[in-house]
């Protein structure tokens, strides 16, 4: 109540105020970072300034009136623009001009602004929306589009934010690959013309790349020097970044869902609700953009975000679809010996008819497999409890397989065209989730068997699929919905499971780093990076998540992928995420599942530091033989370093490694953990103290000339 008067006294002062300026100047600001904009004598919007904060307001005056905010098409502009409608009467232009704006605190540290456009011969709004928070230094931008004309609008394009910058250089950081290497990263400078990041694969936005970015200004930003923006979109289905560059060398970042194929017929009165797009703009290296973006994720985007994490046995790698009740039990023993939190069950437990033996067929029928687990998931449960660990759960709720009843029962409700062949990406299809009674369908998925099971501690929630044999039935003749319709039911269901289970920890997952975003993320606790798990190159792939994601989101499960690789370090990589194993115990030596259960107890005492603490990419692996990341609590009085030799090359030099974040007027002893059981430490440091000056002036040797070499080192403050 007392919010809301507040805010309704902040919001009338304000419009008095924009009412009684001629040209308003509108300052969205962090502790570091101004984005400004100016009314024109024209009445029309500018993006005057973005960049580090201004701190003396009579500057204000000096600053350009500069590009327009938010660019429409069929005016004076000859680049692309951020939005693009049709009107009743066949116009196809759009005259924006500022209406009005208010500004909000909505709680200590976050600041909202809204600015209201509007076409002055049609009835045509745009409100703009900023969230910014301070502290993080980022901001949230959306907008929200509507009309009042007599019949629909068509609009073709719909950007979330436009941003325009004006310097010398910029070089894009793009997040690229394919199934099992994601996330791989790559600079490309920015020359005349466009440059498109963007999806179409409907159901997810990341396999190809990735919907983020970062863009060094001026030179190539390193990890600590260099300005950088970065930049995510929130839509769990098909984005576009464009960057393109004008005959005067200006750039434009327009962000938002991709409008390919997907125009959307707008009725009067609706408000069409563009996704957040949030970034971060960074002077000091890309290492302090990614712990913005980690501190801000924890505290006001993830999913319990400020909560623990459960460490897990996941079955998939272990068992894959040959599984029976005996064999889960004995799974359940592994987890109790390691020492994790849950058990978590994947795929290959549902279906009679077509039982889900192999991923050709079952899904859809989610009724357990009467042969396989003939005492059901209450059995499950149960003999978790009886243990004293938790049961998770594997689901794929928006797909279905053609051999299925369910498909045999609703066709309508599967995504296809109804006059060609279909074809199948992993044997199987989506279903509609434009249409509500399928949304009822899947809530009721997870509503059942938390009905039936209520002790069902967390889901595994899967989605194989793309959006293949693109027509919905539901849609008739707006087909170019499809895309759009698709991720807001998925919303809606995600919300109705979210408001019934508000407890309930779920991992995202899409056969790897499908889905990567964080709106999904408000509904996650967690995902699954990548299917390949071999950890070489999960360094490279958690590197890259780690430029937008915190360890806390980032599943990571020692496997049996690699077997070069030992079971320390393929347990010291995924220690840098959020821990996990999906490996047999059987797989282990006595020393090496020792080895493991001591890793989790570790990982447990270090979850503060390693998930809620400061990030900071000490040595990368792409181009060097080795690579370092470490941890630090927020009180800087203990910290953890992971050390990894990748292929070193024969008498090849090492260097000591600078490590950071640490108080330089701190002593510090440094212990190295996760040792093999009677292994002793070559590490030459251990046990010594050092200054934290000295730990990051000089550093420490940590690299040796081994291959495949790990090393995992606690900094701990002496008292
Ligand atoms: C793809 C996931 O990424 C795997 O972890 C596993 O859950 C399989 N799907 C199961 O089909």
């Amino acid at each position: 109540m007392k919010r809301k008067a507040i805010f309704l006294i902040c919001f009338l002062c304000i419009s008095t105020v924009v009412k009684a300026a001629d040209n308003p100047v509108i300052k969205i600001s962090t502790d570091n970072v101004d984005l400004i904009y100016k009314v024109g004598g024209n009445g029309r919007l500018y993006q005057s300034y973005l960049g580090k904060h201004l701190s003396h307001a009579p500057d204000m005056a000096y600053l350009p009136t500069g590009t327009e905010a938010y660019v429409t098409h069929g005016m004076k502009d000859y680049f692309e623009p951020a939005i693009h409608l049709l009107h009743n009467d066949g116009n196809p232009s759009l005259l924006l001009k500022y209406a009005g704006h208010t500004e909000s605190q909505v709680s200590p540290g976050v600041k909202e602004t809204v600015i209201t456009l509007q076409d002055d011969k049609y009835p045509v709004t745009v409100k703009m929306y900023y969230v910014a928070y301070s502290k993080e230094n980022l901001i949230k931008t959306h907008t929200e589009i509507s009309h009042r004309e007599k019949k629909p609008v068509t609009l073709y394009k719909y950007a979330s934010s436009m941003l325009h910058l004006n310097r010398e250089r910029y070089i894009l950081t793009e997040f690229s690959g394919d199934w099992g290497s994601e996330v791989r990263t790559k600079d490309v400078p920015l020359e005349f013309g466009k440059k498109i990041v963007d999806t179409k694969l409907g159901s997810r936005a990341n396999m190809f790349v990735s919907p983020f970015f970062q863009l060094s200004l001026d030179g190539a930003a390193c990890e600590n020097n260099g300005e950088v923006i970065a930049g995510t979109v929130g839509w769990t289905g098909n984005f576009a970044f464009v960057f393109e560059v004008d005959n005067d060398h200006g750039l434009r970042v327009i962000s938002g869902i991709n409008p390919n194929a997907s125009e959307y017929r707008l009725k009067p009165d609706e408000v069409f609700r563009t996704p957040d797009f949030y970034f971060t703009y960074s002077f000091n290296g890309k290492g302090q953009a990614s712990r913005n973006f980690h501190d801000w994720a924890r505290k006001y985007q993830v999913k319990d975000g400020d909560k623990d994490r459960m460490t897990l046995l996941n079955n998939w790698e272990a068992t894959h679809f040959n599984f029976n009740q005996e064999k889960l039990v004995e799974l359940m023993d592994d987890a109790v010996a390691l020492g994790v939190d849950m058990f978590l069950l994947d795929d290959g437990w549902f279906a009679n008819k077509y039982p889900r033996s192999s991923a050709t067929q079952g899904l859809g029928d989610w009724e357990v497999t009467a042969g396989k687990l003939p005492d059901g998931i209450g059995f499950l449960t149960e003999t978790a409890k009886s243990k004293g660990i938790k049961f998770g759960l594997w689901i794929e709720p928006e797909m279905v397989s053609p051999k299925s009843v369910l498909y045999q029962k609703h066709k309508d409700w599967v995504i296809h065209l109804p006059n060609r062949d279909e074809y199948y990406f992993r044997s199987q299809m989506v279903l509609d989730l434009c249409n509500p009674e399928v949304q009822d369908f899947v809530f009721g998925i997870v509503d059942n068997l938390m009905s039936q099971n209520p002790d069902i501690a967390f889901f595994k929630w899967d989605c194989n699929s793309p959006i293949t044999n693109i027509y919905s039935t539901y849609l008739k003749d707006k087909q170019s919905h499809l895309y759009i319709d698709y991720v807001r039911g998925l919303y809606n269901v995600l919300e109705r499971v979210k408001s019934k289970y508000p407890d309930l920890p779920m991992m995202l997952c899409s056969g790897g780093g499908g889905r990567s975003d964080y709106e999904a993320l408000r509904y996650f606790t967690e995902f699954w990076p990548s299917d390949n798990t071999d950890p070489i190159e999960r360094l490279f792939i958690q590197w890259g998540y780690s430029q937008i994601f915190p360890a806390k989101t980032m599943c990571a499960h020692v496997t049996s992928w690699n077997r070069k690789t030992s079971i320390k370090f393929r347990t010291d990589v995924a220690m840098m995420g959020k821990l996990g194993f999906d490996i047999k115990l059987d797989d282990m030596n006595e020393k090496e599942k020792q080895y493991c259960s001591e890793a989790v107890k570790n990982y447990n005492r270090l979850k503060p530091v390693i998930l809620e603490g400061d990030m900071y990419r000490l040595v990368s692996p792409y181009g060097n033989n080795h690579t370092s990341t470490m941890y630090v609590g927020k009180d800087n009085s203990r910290g953890v370093v992971f050390a990894f030799d990748i292929h070193p090359r024969y008498a090849e030099k090492t260097l000591p490694v600078r490590l950071q974040g640490l108080d330089a007027n701190k002593t510090y002893r440094v212990m190295e953990i996760n040792l093999m059981p009677g292994a002793a430490s070559s590490l030459p440091a251990n046990g010594k103290l050092f200054s934290g000056e000295f730990l990051m002036t000089v550093g420490i040797p940590l690299f040796t000339t081994q291959q495949l070499h790990s090393r995992v080192v606690e900094i701990i403050a002496a008292e």
